[in-house]
This record gives structure tokens, C-alpha cells and sequence, in this order.
């Protein structure tokens, strides 16, 4: 499916969020930085850090008490905050729920089963799993809908989600725990790759700092050329790997027995099957 373009968020109705830690608070900063007016911005958040105490400032509200005007204004309400917080977070968020409300979610393992049992029934809800680059809009979102979202929710909720990043939509919410593995807890891979690298350079012979130092940014420069080229990282790979070279030596041992494609396809089915059981 097409990865969605940036929308700008000016003409949405209120939203509502709920948990502004990490991934909250990139959304909104993403949100602000797209456009959606303060004003329109309710945050529900019992320890705000200094950054999110200083958007009432210009607007936001901050720890309102659920009442009537939020139910009727409520054009979205994202849910940000850690899974185990769900039971204690979500029942309450009923009151917020009005008739055209869609409520986005960002919680691991939280599926729509779990928040359709304790929203009011008939609730529109969107499953998002995100990563970690979202912290500096750069992050890949998968997202799964229940029976109820409707086209324009569906937009809206694309829209808030590109806010930090791609969007991908799949029908299938059994899908989600692989996306898990892959995108969720990717990018631990790939700062692992760049821990490896960098012991693997010192073994060989560099010292510490510029061992670490050359993985790091090979790794980071990789990503940007990779996320910049029109080409397949397959094609990049070999376009920088000469038959007999340097590269072809490393590669016959990486993509060998037990190298690379066997390793990464037993880790993400081992976290598949971890996000299987950790799901409710
Ligand atoms: N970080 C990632 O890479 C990633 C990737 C995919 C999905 N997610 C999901 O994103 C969600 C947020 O993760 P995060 O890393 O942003 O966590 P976080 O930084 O801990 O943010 C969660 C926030 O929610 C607040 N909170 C706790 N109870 C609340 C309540 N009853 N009502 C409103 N707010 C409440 C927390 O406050 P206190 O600190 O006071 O408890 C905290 O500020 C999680 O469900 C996680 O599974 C994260």
C-alpha cells in the first residue's frame, strides 16, 4: 500500500491525548508543528513535563475534568500510554466518546478487542503500532481499523499518525504482532548492528573511539541513503560489493549458514511470538 504523504492538520475538530511521554509528546509536537490549533488540544497527563505544562500557554488544556463539552467536541482521542496503564487509563475515556469520535491507540499489545470491551460499544477505534524514530518524525506506523472507523476517520487518523512518520495500513489485525517484531522492535536491531559492528572493528584492530564512531555513522548514513535512493536495499548492497572485493569477503560469511537471514528470521519470530502472548 501507498506510504501516505504529510497532511497538514488544520481543519480537524478537538483531540484529545492521553499519555504525553515519549510518543505522545512526539505526536504532539508533530501536531502543532502541522498546524492543529492549541486550543483544539486536550491533554490528559498526571505528571506533565515542563514542555507540555508550557503549551497552556498558548492554549492547550491540561487535565480538564471530563465533562460534557469534551464529549461533544472529542473528534479524536489517542491513547499513548504504556499498556499496563489500560485498565486504570481507558474506562474512564468513555466520557469523551460522542458519536463521530475515533479513538486512536498507540499501545503495545493493547488490541481492539481489549478496547472495544471497555469503550461504549459502537466505539470507531484504530490500532497503531509506531517505533522509536517517531521521536524525530521519521518513524513507520502500521495501522488496523475495526468495523466502525469510518473514510473520514480513517483519514484522520492517517493524518495524526503521519505527524511522526510513513503509515501503512493492514485489514488484518493478527498482522500486528509481526509488524511488532519487525518495525516495533526494529530499530533495537539495527543499534545492535551498530554495537556489533563497532566490537567488530575494535577486534580487528581500531581503537575504541573510532571503531565506535565509524559504525555509528555507517550505520546512520546507510539508513539516510537507503531512505533517500529509489533503489531496493538489495540493489544497494550490491552496488557497493565487487565480485572478489572486500565486501564480497564479509558478505559470504554474513549471508551464509547461520548468518544474517537466519538470525533475523528466528529473532522476529521469537518476538512474533512474544507479542502473541503479551497481547490482551
Ligand atoms: N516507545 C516506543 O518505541 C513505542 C513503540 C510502539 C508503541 N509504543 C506504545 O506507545 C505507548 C507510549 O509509550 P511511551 O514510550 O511514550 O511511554 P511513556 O513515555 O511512559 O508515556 C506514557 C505516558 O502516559 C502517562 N500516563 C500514565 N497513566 C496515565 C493515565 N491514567 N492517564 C493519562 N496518562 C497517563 C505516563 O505518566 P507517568 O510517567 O506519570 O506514568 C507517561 O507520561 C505505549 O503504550 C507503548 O506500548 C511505544
Amino acid at each position: 500500500m501507498a506510504v501516505r504523504k504529510p497532511q497538514p492538520l488544520k481543519t480537524i475538530g478537538s483531540l484529545v491525548l492521553v499519555g504525553a511521554g515519549k510518543m505522545g509528546g512526539a505526536m504532539l509536537d508533530g501536531w502543532i508543528a502541522r498546524g492543529l490549533t492549541p486550543k483544539r488540544i486536550v491533554i490528559v497527563e498526571p505528571q506533565p513535563a515542563k514542555p507540555i505544562k508550557a503549551l497552556t500557554r498558548r492554549g492547550v488544556t491540561l487535565n480538564p475534568k471530563p465533562g460534557p463539552k469534551a464529549k461533544a467536541d472529542a473528534a479524536a482521542i489517542v491513547i499513548a500510554v504504556k499498556p499496563q496503564t489500560a485498565p486504570d487509563a481507558v474506562p474512564p475515556l468513555g466520557l469523551y466518546v460522542g458519536a463521530s469520535t475515533l479513538v486512536l491507540s498507540i499501545m503495545a499489545g493493547r488490541t481492539i478487542g481489549f478496547l472495544e470491551k471497555t469503550l461504549p460499544p459502537g466505539t470507531a477505534i484504530v490500532r497503531a503500532m509506531p517505533n522509536t524514530p517517531a521521536s524525530i518524525g521519521r518513524g513507520i506506523t502500521v495501522a488496523v481499523a475495526n468495523a466502525k472507523v469510518s473514510k473520514r476517520q480513517r483519514k484522520l487518523a492517517g493524518d495524526l499518525l503521519s505527524a511522526i512518520g510513513s503509515v501503512e495500513w493492514v485489514d488484518d489485525e493478527a498482522l500486528i504482532d509481526a509488524v511488532t517484531a519487525l518495525s516495533g522492535s526494529g530499530p533495537a536491531y539495527v543499534f545492535l548492528l551498530a554495537e556489533a559492528m563497532a566490537k567488530a572493528g575494535i577486534a580487528a584492530g581500531l581503537p575504541a573511539a573510532l571503531a565506535t564512531r565509524l559504525a555509528r555513522e555507517t550505520v546512520a548514513g546507510s539508513g539516510e541513503l537507503l531512505h533517500r535512493s529509489a533503489l531496493d536495499a538489495a540493489t544497494l548492497r550490491q552496488n557497493v560489493t565487487s565480485p572478489g572485493g572486500t565486501t564480497a569477503a564479509a558478505l559470504e560469511v554474513l549471508m551464509g549458514p547461520g548468518g544474517f537471514d537466519d538470525l533475523l528470521t528466528k529473532a522476529i519470530a521469537a518476538a512474533t511470538k512474544r507479542s502473541r502472548e503479551l497481547a490482551g
